[in-house]
């Protein structure tokens, strides 16, 4: 059994490691005993039959304590995001009889890259595809790409884009809708967007990930959020701990939260959210300049609820 390897705090400090099993839901705040949802298909339930095999299914595998290795499937092909680990990954992709034909990285973290190695021994031909920037810190690279690049993979056309913030050279993928097939627009963000959060500032200034926030936010509002961490009710706790009373995102929070709390509850996961519900409900979404981004994470960064 491969170990999996240590996860980066990619946001939180309120999260512990708890070493919860790689295939098993993400573990609850809790601590209660995390409910089996390896297979959440969050593709969308009005497609169905040939339809359905047409269009883009995507979907994710909860592994380590709380991060997602995003999929994306369409006849019988499937790309990977970020995978983690590689033995959870493997087993459900053979279950579903589905080749990997790419692996996306967004970042270097080891949480991010770490069962890429094992996944290529499994289907060599697969291609690795991440930010020329970091080829030295994201190894086996076989398409190395950078800002305003544009690639195809099932169907789809993937922009990259530059995000910097949590690291120096993170990058998303963004899949314009397909309005012929009814796709909706899909983002790719590892942890530079969370669900009501944003990533830690690693290596990147407030200015830069107000930016890249900022770039998110110019997207159709209908964009479906694929982050690479279940963080959002610890994120929504905070938010609704902060927010003002009077401020216009307050009641939004707090539905939010109480929508969170019960998908959680029920071992479902609260991804993907929307750029729509981000710019209505993530408080780092709706900072004036790049100081107040500062102070709100600086805040974040010291909260334990
Ligand atoms: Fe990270």
């Amino acid at each position: 059994m491969q170990q999996p390897p240590e996860p980066s705090p990619a946001e939180q400090t309120a999260t512990e490691t708890t070493g919860a099993k790689a295939t098993g839901a993400p573990a609850a705040e809790s601590g209660a005993t995390a409910v089996d949802a390896s297979w959440i298909d969050a593709s969308g339930a009005e497609a169905s039959g040939a339809e359905a095999a047409e269009r883009l299914a995507v979907w994710l595998i909860p592994v380590l304590n709380d991060n997602y290795v995003i999929v994306l499937e369409r006849r019988g092909q499937a790309v990977l995001v970020d995978p983690a680990v590689a033995e959870p990954v493997i087993e459900q992709l053979e279950r579903r009889g589905l080749q990997l034909v790419a692996i996306l990285h967004t970042h270097h973290h080891q949480d991010h890259i770490g069962g890429t190695p094992g996944l290529l021994r499994r289907w060599p031909a697969a291609a690795v595809i991440a930010a020329a920037s970091d080829r030295d810190r994201i190894p086996l690279q076989t398409r190395s790409v950078a800002d305003g690049d544009q690639l195809q993979l099932l169907g789809r056309q993937l922009q990259v884009l530059a995000v910097p913030g949590h690291t120096a050279h993170h990058i998303a993928y963004y899949l314009p809708a397909t309005p012929a097939s009814g796709e909706p627009p899909e983002l790719l963000c590892g942890d530079t967007l969370f669900a009501a959060g944003c990533g830690r500032l690693f290596e990147g200034s407030p200015a830069q990930m107000r930016a890249s926030l900022g770039r998110f936010a110019a997207l159709p509002d209908a964009t479906r959020v694929w982050c690479a961490h279940e963080y959002t009710e610890a994120n929504l706790r905070w938010a609704h701990a902060c927010v003002d009373g009077a401020d216009p995102a307050a009641v939004p929070i707090a539905k939010r939260l109480q929508a969170v709390i019960g998908c959680r509850q029920r071992g479902e996961a609260s991804i993907p959210s929307s750029i729509g519900l981000e710019k209505q409900t993530n408080l780092f979404m709706r900072t004036a300049d790049a100081e107040q981004l500062a102070q709100l994470r600086r805040h974040k960064d010291h909260w334990r609820g």
